[in-house]
């Protein structure tokens, strides 16, 4: 098991890529700490790894807010005893609008979920991860964070954020033995990819743009990339966004 012995928190685990890896990282032997805005949700994976007779803790958490973020990383440290992998997955697509109509609150939510909700995410978990001897961080950021979408200024921006984040935790902590790494995932078939296309099937010609491979991806295929970064396999790997997208930005 790639993963025994370890403590993994993982943000948005109640839906998507984040629930993906929660399952995949209890197989694996992580014990997990399975935290989601929506607490209903969150115990629910958390009751999928229970049943399998893995080891898991549901927490209700925003990840955008200091007091949830420092609870969520202390119930899980008072848990477990230890935390020795962190993945800051959590994520909101927001609205989309070019600059003009994208008002300033539209452009503060998506920020402040998915690059100040990273940020908490690694400040107030380092600490833990030093006093563990070492560890690995993976935050997801999203091809979006290196090529332009239309409509996608605060998103785009955002997951840039997350990139430049992990660069910058990678060197100041590489030194503690922790490694810190993005994933840019493409576009992959979730909860968060149905909304975008407002229910509606995904169109061919759209998928033929945006993956050489002709297909959307399955949750499970970022989940086993997130496994690759968490696990010793990817021990010489930190500061590094991992491009996941079926080819969209070959060309
Ligand atoms: N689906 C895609 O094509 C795609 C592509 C690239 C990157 N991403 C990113 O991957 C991550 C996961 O996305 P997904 O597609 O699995 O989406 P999803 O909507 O299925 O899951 C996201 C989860 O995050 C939770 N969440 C939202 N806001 C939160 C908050 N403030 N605090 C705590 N939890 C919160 C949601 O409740 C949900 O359970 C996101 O960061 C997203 O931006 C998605």
């Amino acid at each position: 098991m790639k993963l025994a012995n370890k403590v993994a928190l993982i943000t948005g685990a109640a839906s998507g890529m984040g629930k993906s890896a929660a399952l995949i990282f209890a197989q694996e032997g992580a014990k997990v700490a399975a935290v989601d805005i929506d607490g209903q949700q969150v115990q629910q994976t958390a009751s999928e790894i229970v049943k399998a007779g893995g080891q898991a803790l549901a927490i209700r958490a925003d990840v955008s807010k200091s007091e949830d973020v420092q609870r969520m990383i202390n119930e899980t440290v008072s848990h477990f005893g230890v935390l020795n992998i962190v993945y800051n997955n959590a994520g909101i697509e927001g609205d989309s609008n070019f600059f003009s109509n994208m008002t300033e609150d539209q452009f503060d939510r998506v920020i402040a979920i998915n690059l100040r909700g990273v940020f908490l995410g690694m400040k107030y978990a380092l600490p833990h991860l030093i006093k563990a001897g070492g560890g690995s961080i993976i935050n997801q950021a999203s091809i979006a964070g290196l090529v332009a979408v239309r409509g996608g200024a605060a998103y785009c921006a955002s997951k840039a954020g997350v990139i430049a984040l992990t660069r910058v935790a990678a060197l100041e902590y590489g030194r503690y033995n922790i490694r810190v790494n993005a994933i840019c995932p493409g576009a992959i078939e979730t909860p968060m990819a149905q909304r975008i296309r407002k229910g509606q099937p995904p169109d061919p010609r759209a998928i033929q743009r945006i993956s050489v491979l002709g297909r959307m991806a399955e949750p499970e295929e970022i989940a086993k990339v997130a496994l690759f970064l968490a696990s010793d396999d990817s021990s010489f790997a930190t500061g590094a966004p991992f491009v996941v997208d079926g080819g969209w930005t070959v060309s």
